[in-house]
């Protein structure tokens, strides 16, 4: 009678745990986006939209947008320059992402340079993983 039900809560915990370290991570780039700016105020989903959609014409030529690889809907899966398979960014369709802050903070790094031509900030990256979370 009882193990069903504790194998029931078991696989809740495992598969809350993504969301929950996702969670963490934000808590730690609102950390550093406060020691940034003393006026921050919170993550916005709607900034971060705005990131994601974005030419700002100061990266590379053939990265022009995070949609670039990414496509313009976050629930679609993606696709990099030389055609391999990116998994959708939407935390709804892919649990599992942003949950690993090495893997996160390699790609941002990564691909920030490659659409900006710099690193994003804090901010950017918590407005980012915002938005993702609310697709
Ligand atoms: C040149 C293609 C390309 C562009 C442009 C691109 N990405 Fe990515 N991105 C990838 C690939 C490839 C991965 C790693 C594979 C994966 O996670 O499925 C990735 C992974 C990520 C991850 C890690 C997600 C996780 O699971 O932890 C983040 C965050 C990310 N990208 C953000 C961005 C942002 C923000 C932009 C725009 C500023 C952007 N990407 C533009 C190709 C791209």
């Amino acid at each position: 009678m009882k193990t069903p039900f504790l194998t029931g809560l078991v696989l809740a915990a495992l598969a809350f745990q993504p969301a929950a370290r996702a969670a963490s991570l934000l808590d730690g780039y609102a950390d550093a986006a406060r020691a940034a700016d003393a006026g921050f105020a919170g993550f916005s989903a709607g900034r971060g939209r705005a990131l994601f959609a974005a030419t700002p014409g100061t990266g590379k030529p053939d990265t022009p947008s995070c949609t670039t690889c990414h496509t313009a809907d976050p629930r679609a899966a993606g696709r990099t320059r030389a055609g391999k398979a990116i998994a959708p960014m939407a935390l709804s369709v892919s649990p599992d992402r942003y949950a690993d802050p090495a893997k996160v903070e390699k790609w941002f790094r990564r691909n920030c340079n490659s659409v900006l031509g710099r690193a994003c900030t804090a901010r950017e990256k918590g407005d980012f993983i915002r938005f993702m979370a609310t697709q």
